[in-house]
């Protein structure tokens, strides 16, 4: 699955980092494809922000070295599955479907949310403090942890 944000430097790496730790968890990394991107090329080449690097450590999570880069059409073809972090990101790549079979691929990351966190999009911690970054590791991993018990209930 294709995780998709603005920057690629927050909420989609992240996401791409707390799901590949849960794969490794279960000794199930050779069975998914994993990885991340933005709409917008502001950061591409870039590590994920320190912030949000620092709120993974913090939760155990590690860096595997992604590097951002931005959406492009052939991820249509490359996944099966396109997950963006809210609903700005989701018009941005639906906007870049071809086809309603590429649109069928977009699914929002809140399709996974717990019913009780009261939020239908993950917010974007970019101009918050520490505990922003923090909250969205928190809402990742409850919400990667549905993701995957979803696929292995229909394997
Ligand atoms: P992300 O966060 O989309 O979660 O990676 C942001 C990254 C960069 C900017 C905004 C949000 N920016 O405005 O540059």
């Amino acid at each position: 699955m294709l995780f998709v944000c603005l920057g690629n430097i927050c909420r989609s790496p992240a996401a791409e980092l707390v799901f590949s730790a849960l794969l490794a968890e279960r000794g199930l990394q050779h069975r998914f494809r994993c990885d991340s991107c933005g709409v917008a090329a502001y950061h591409v080449g870039q590590n994920p922000d320190s912030r949000m690097l620092a709120a993974l450590r913090r939760a155990g999570i590690p860096y595997n070295g992604h590097r951002a880069r931005q959406f492009q059409q052939a991820d249509f073809h490359a996944f099966d599955l396109i997950i963006p972090q809210d609903e700005e990101n989701r018009g941005d790549v639906l906007y870049q479907a071809r086809t309603p079979a590429d649109a069928a691929k977009v699914v929002p990351m809140s399709r996974w949310f717990p019913p009780e966190c009261g939020l239908t999009e993950v917010p974007d911690p970019y101009y918050g403090g520490a505990g922003g970054f923090d909250r969205v590791v928190t809402l990742l991993r409850a919400s990667c942890t549905a993701l995957l018990e979803d696929l292995a209930s229909r394997a």
